[in-house]
């Protein structure tokens, strides 16, 4: 079984779009890179509000966890839309000395802690809104992980959590996994951190773990019903959705118009907003 200490020593030395870009980790332009990627390629294009916190009485100053930050990509989001109280938390220090590379390129502000999902060191109810996208499936104890998430959270308080997403292309890989031939042969796959042949992988599971890297010890992947479930145990879900489909893996362009439709409908992620309940 993957232990936490591989899964922090996996992301020390791999963090967040290091040896996919050209340009120097932590330098404007990667990080200007990283967010293009996100919201045109992983996205179609869009930001969805949905992943903003709710508007509240405390407005502002609500208290925001960005949990396992990566290199700040949505901390950076928050801050530069107006949130003052974000704390962005991750396992390793390499997540946070880039986050904090990235905060200061764009003279934001925002504290950074180093923390365990699993067992974080906030006191119960200290949080307005936990955002949590694309973590809790990288830890070995996922449901601990979303308990955590609901201690930290003030009673009414929301969460916006993603995981891999068991899609329909990854349910029928086996039927269909053909296909990865021909679109490997043209340069289909995905660059850096070892993926080159992620096309031609026979095992799902293995497609999953190696979207992060070859070396990345842990990724699972959810149905929806199987993370709505996971989440309703501490929360009440109120809304999944589906987002990305990172269409620069495939050898050609594709029709914004497709590339969006993708992303809707079958996207490699399923997103959740949640709300504690006011009584548990
Ligand atoms: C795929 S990245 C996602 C980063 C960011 N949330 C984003 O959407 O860009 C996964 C991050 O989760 C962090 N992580 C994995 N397990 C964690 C844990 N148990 N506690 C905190 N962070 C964790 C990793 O260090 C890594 O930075």
């Amino acid at each position: 079984m993957t232990d936490l200490e591989q899964v922090r020593s996996f992301w020390s030395e791999n963090p967040l779009w290091t040896g996919e870009s050209d340009y120097a980790a932590g330098s404007k332009e990667f990080f200007e890179e990283h967010r293009n990627v996100y919201i045109h390629d992983c996205f179609a294009g869009e930001f969805d509000l949905r992943f903003l916190p709710p508007p509240r009485s405390n407005g502002q100053n609500m208290r925001v966890l960005d949990l396992g930050c990566g290199i700040g990509f949505w901390t950076a989001e928050f801050a530069m839309r107006g949130l003052s109280h974000v704390v962005a938390a991750d396992l390793t220090p390499a997540a946070l000395e880039n986050t904090q590379k990235r905060l200061n390129t764009y003279g934001i502000d925002a504290d950074l802690r180093e923390e365990n999902a699993e067992r974080l060191s906030f006191p119960d109810a200290s949080f307005d809104h936990v955002n949590c996208q694309g973590v809790i499936h990288h830890t070995p104890d996922t449901e601990q992980a979303v308990a955590e998430i609901s201690r930290i959270l003030k009673p009414g308080g929301t969460a916006s959590i993603s995981v891999y997403y068991r899609n329909p292309i990854l349910k029928l890989w086996p039927y269909i996994r053909w296909i990865g031939y021909p679109l490997a042969a043209i340069g289909g796959g995905l660059k850096g951190r070892g993926r080159e042949n992620i096309f031609l992988e026979k095992d799902v599971n293995e497609i999953v773990r190696l979207y992060d890297g070859d070396k990345n010890p842990l990724g699972k992947c959810y149905s929806r019903g199987e993370f709505a479930a996971m989440l309703e145990k501490h929360f009440d879900v109120k809304e999944t959705y589906l987002h990305f489909f990172p269409a620069r893996a495939l050898p050609f362009k594709i029709p914004h118009c497709l590339h969006k439709w993708l992303d809707g409908h079958i996207g490699f992620m399923v997103y959740a907003s949640v709300v504690k309940p006011c009584v548990e």
